[in-house]
């Protein structure tokens, strides 16, 4: 399990609720494309973060139908369950969930299963047993689409970089706990679970941030002890050296993702 989720750092939650509207366009393409909610449907997040695109599930589905967001970050869930607090009256049919995929099971059965960004942080020892519990919580028929990242990306390689110049001696990938895997492993994983897969595809997109700290919210929000401020001038001449971007300027990064619909 990834470890610098669960029992996140203070602040976490607020700094990726920010960080995180970037996702929310492509986010809601991805469910009105595949997931096609329907009024009345039962839907989980999974790795709900602070829950923005949980909502968006629970407005297409009403309140005659209910949505469920699970994360293990701790102070992500909180700042979800604030934000509800806000909107009480229009979405009295959501939950948010402090626990892992497999806890949130118990919530079930739902018509449908969302995950935006998530699976690409789950140990591939537990990927087809976590594959097996969504098979099983789906109603006959039900669907599951998610989407992650197949590989590093430009995005990624910049983080990377910043990590190695704030954190020098420790290792990005096993720190975040990533495990890349193509379109083809996660199909094959879908179907040994059970499901048919019917949309399988990877393909490059390009996202912009309005400037590096921006960009990297992420990664102050999800690794401890990471403090961008921490990074010297000569930290940021280099960078600007290596992709062209100054502290404060818009990122434009190449972003590879793939997305999987698979049907019970
Ligand atoms: C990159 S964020 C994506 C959040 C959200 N889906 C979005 O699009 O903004 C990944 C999230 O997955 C959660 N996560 C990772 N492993 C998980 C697991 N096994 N069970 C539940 N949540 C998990 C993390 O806590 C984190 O908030």
């Amino acid at each position: 399990m990834a470890s610098c989720w669960r029992g996140s750092k203070d602040g976490d939650g607020e700094v990726y609720h920010q960080a995180s509207e970037l996702y929310v366009p492509t986010g809601c393409r991805l469910i009105d494309r595949l997931v096609k909610p329907v009024r009345g449907e039962a839907i989980l997040d999974v790795g709900c973060g602070t829950g923005r695109l949980t909502l968006e599930l629970a407005s297409r589905v009403g309140t005659s139908g209910r949505a469920v967001g699970v994360d293990l970050g701790e102070s992500r869930i909180k700042v979800a369950r604030e934000e509800l607090a806000k909107r009480a009256d229009d979405f009295p049919h959501v939950q948010f969930l402090e626990g892992s995929v497999k806890e949130a099971m118990a919530w079930g059965p739902f018509n449908a299963i969302f995950s935006n960004y998530v699976f690409h942080w789950f140990e591939r020892s537990e990927r087809l047993s976590i594959m097996q519990d969504i098979y099983e919580s789906l109603t006959p028929g039900g669907r599951l689409v998610f989407c992650c990242l197949p590989s590093q990306t430009q995005h990624k390689f910049i983080e990377a970089d910043i990590f190695a110049l704030a954190m020098p001696g420790r290792d990005y990938e096993s720190t975040l706990g990533l495990k890349y895997d193509s379109s083809a492993v996660w199909s094959q994983v879908c179907t040994q679970a059970g499901f048919s897969v019917e949309v399988c595809e990877e393909y490059d997109d390009e996202k912009r941030s309005p400037s590096l700290p921006a960009c990297l919210r992420d990664l102050e929000a999800s690794v401890p002890n990471f403090k961008l401020h921490s990074l010297k001038d000569e930290d940021f001449e280099f960078l600007k050296k290596r992709y062209g971007y100054g502290y404060g300027e818009e990122v434009v990064y190449d972003f590879k993702e793939l997305v999987i619909l698979a049907k019970k």
